[in-house]
């Protein structure tokens, strides 16, 4: 099938099938993107219950709980679009970076779907997909800036055009959804951490547990988590009411948030050095959930000048709408890949930052984002 050059993107609506597996969502949607973005369907299945005895999440249950459901999650969405597999004009799978059993389930559903069908397959970076949720219910035309903040991500990215990102700044450890999860673990909640400290922190008091600043004083736009999360959980071991357990959740969440503010202004400063237009700041991932974060972003936001957008709650957390989008933006200028695509455990969004700007020494683990 002939395809558009990347210049020249097409104007013929699009409809995608998205595929998400990377994590613990097994999720399917049907994205149709034309003079805009419609989501047609977006069906999304959690395995919370399968890692919860665990306290997080396990490769390998995940892996097989994804290949258990994969089909129908896939088939409802077709089913609540209703659309058939004769109507996609492409299928789009995240093919990392995450937890590579799990990818390669979905990677190899949307796979076959596009060899039974004849039709194109887009291997999408699930962290593009994150890029570009806003883009499912908001007007945000590139450039923007965006924050990144899941359970496996915490970075900056200039997001310039369709499958152009530019990394501003990361985490040097946790992210920051790792930070809230450990943390509510060591308070004793259960997984996933970042909603049930949220709500524990309801009606804390964060002026009542002091929490390290991390990295307050350098004027990059690097995070670092990982001195908080031990500080939280050795406070943790102190709290002997209720309430002490609330106050420190509240704390806890307080400087996560705080963090996250002070390095998107950075950012922000950065960024409109560099661009005349495209005043657009922009929060995706699971932690953008937050009501205190989204809070004290929009106000750091305000005070640099910038709009601020942030996907509605649905599309924060890990879903498979926004691989769909990605997948029709990509279609759309026909970067399409071929049945070889490799499932990838890693994969940077920016690979020029990820190469001369390494975060870690070779050879290191490092963090994840
Ligand atoms: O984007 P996501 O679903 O998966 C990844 O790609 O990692 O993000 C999941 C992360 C988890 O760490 C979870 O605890 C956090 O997002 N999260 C929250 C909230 N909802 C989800 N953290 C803080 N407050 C929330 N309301
Ligand atoms: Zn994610």
């Amino acid at each position: 099938m002939p395809h558009p050059s990347p210049a020249e993107p097409s104007t013929k609506p699009l409809v995608v099938l998205g595929i998400e597996t990377s994590c613990d969502e097994t999720a399917a949607a049907v994205v149709r993107l034309g003079e805009g973005v419609e989501t047609l369907s977006s069906q999304i299945g959690v395995q919370f219950d399968q890692h919860r005895p665990y306290g997080g999440v396990v490769p390998e249950i995940a892996a097989r709980a994804h290949a258990e459901v994969i089909d129908q999650v896939i088939e409802a969405a077709l089913h609540e679009a209703g659309l058939g597999y004769g109507d996609l004009d492409g299928v789009a799978a995240a093919a990392g970076p995450g937890l590579i059993g799990g990818v390669m389930v979905g990677l190899s559903a949307a796979k076959a779907i596009a060899l039974a069908r004849d039709i194109p397959l887009i291997a999408v970076n699930h962290l593009e997909g994150h890029a570009v949720s806003v883009r499912l219910t908001e007007a945000a035309p590139y450039p923007y800036l965006l924050l990144l903040a899941s359970g496996g991500h915490c970075q900056l990215l200039a997001v310039e055009g369709v499958g152009h990102c530019v990394r501003l700044g990361s985490t040097l450890d946790d992210a920051a959804g790792e930070a809230f999860d450990k943390i509510a673990k060591s308070l004793g909640l259960p997984y996933p951490g970042g909603p049930a400290l949220e709500k524990l922190a309801l009606e804390g008091d964060p002026a009542r547990a002091r929490l390290p600043k991390m990295l307050a004083d350098r004027k990059s736009c690097d995070f670092s988590f990982s001195g908080l999360k031990t500080a939280a959980a050795r406070r943790a071991e102190l709290c002997e009411t209720e309430a002490d357990r609330r106050d420190l959740a509240a704390a806890a969440q307080a400087a996560i948030a705080d963090q996250l503010a002070d390095k998107s202004a950075i950012a922000m400063r950065l960024y409109a050095e560099s661009h005349s237009t495209g005043r657009l700041f922009a929060v995706a991932g699971g932690v953008a959930a937050n009501g205190e974060v989204r809070r004290k972003l929009a106000a750091a936001a305000e005070a640099a000048g910038f709009g601020f957008v942030a996907p509605p709650l649905k599309f924060c957390t890990d879903n498979a709408a926004m691989i769909a989008l990605a997948g029709a933006e990509r279609l759309q200028r026909g970067l399409v890949d071929g049945l070889d695509a490799a499932a990838r455990p890693r994969w940077p969004l920016d690979a020029e930052a990820a190469r001369d700007r390494p975060l870690h020494a070779p050879g290191r683990k490092g963090a994840k984002a």
